[in-house]
């Protein structure tokens, strides 16, 4: 799909990779809405790129519902999504303490899971409208993480709900294969963005030693770039690419 002149929501747009992805995609000519936490520099970083801010957490499954409806209307479609709005907790599931609580796990699900696919629902809903072009009406982007495949030990709430995003995407892409739309997921390893700002250097050195090449952190352009060709290349589609630089995260 040719960026120039569509429209993209960009869920978590306010910072890191998805920041980054709305820029090179504002860059390329598209029209761009970030959808984001109120407390976060959402408005700021939408004002710089000519779109409009809107505020939400993607826990609440109607205000998402509505923040996105709102950014389709301010638009006048919608052709692009990245979704990387998302985290989670460092828990065992089993302590001295006790078991992992229920609820923790149930909130990193809805956190990760439940509200990637909310919005992949709608936003597929909304681009089911356009008109297709070469056959295309839209392109999803979700974002799960390497622990989707090797979760470290802590990792079991956030490896479930990553795993349940790498899961789904090849099911959502043959579920809207006859509309056009492509769903794909990235699967980033150790990435330098406001979730991880307060690793210190020695001990990120440490997360990225086994990688294969580069040894260091990932940079948020690396995923916007990612983003970006998988909106230009047709051919890729129902995939959970890893941007790992060959790393394979050790237990621990
Ligand atoms: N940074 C890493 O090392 C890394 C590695 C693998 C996967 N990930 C995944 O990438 C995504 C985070 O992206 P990032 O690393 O660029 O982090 P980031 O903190 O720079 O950006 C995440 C954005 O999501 C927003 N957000 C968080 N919770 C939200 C909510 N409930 N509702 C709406 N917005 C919310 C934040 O305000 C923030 O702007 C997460 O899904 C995370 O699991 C990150």
């Amino acid at each position: 799909m040719e960026i120039k002149g569509k429209k993209a929501v960009v869920v978590g747009g306010a910072s890191g990779m998805a920041r980054s992805s709305a820029e090179q995609l504002a860059a390329k000519g598209a029209s761009v809405s970030i959808l984001d936490l109120a407390s976060s520099a959402g408005d700021e970083v939408a004002k710089s790129l000519g779109g409009s801010f809107f505020p939400v957490d993607v826990t609440d499954w109607e205000g998402a519902e509505q923040a996105l409806a709102g950014a389709v209307e301010a638009m006048g479609g919608l052709h692009i999504a990245v979704n990387t709005a998302g985290g989670g907790i460092a828990k065992r599931t089993l302590t001295k303490e006790g078991p992992h609580p229920l609820q923790d796990f149930q909130k990193v699900i809805d956190l990760n899971l439940v509200a990637t696919f909310n919005l992949n629902r709608l936003q597929a809903s909304h681009m089911s409208k356009n008109e297709p072009e070469d056959g295309e009406r839209g392109v999803i982007i979700d974002t799960a993480s390497i622990a989707a495949f090797e979760g470290q030990i802590g990792q079991v709430a956030y490896t479930a709900a990553k795993a349940g995003i790498a899961g789904m995407t090849f099911t959502m892409a043959r579920d809207l294969g006859s509309l056009g739309i492509r769903v794909l997921t990235i699967a980033p390893s150790l990435f330098s963005t406001g979730l991880t700002e307060g690793i210190p250097d020695e001990y990120a050195d440490v997360l990225t030693k086994d990688a294969a090449f580069p040894k260091r952190m990932g940079r948020p352009e690396e995923y916007g770039r990612l983003a970006v060709a998988i909106v230009e290349t047709p051919m890729l589609n129902g995939s959970t690419i890893r941007l790992d630089a060959g790393q394979r995260f050790a237990p621990k």
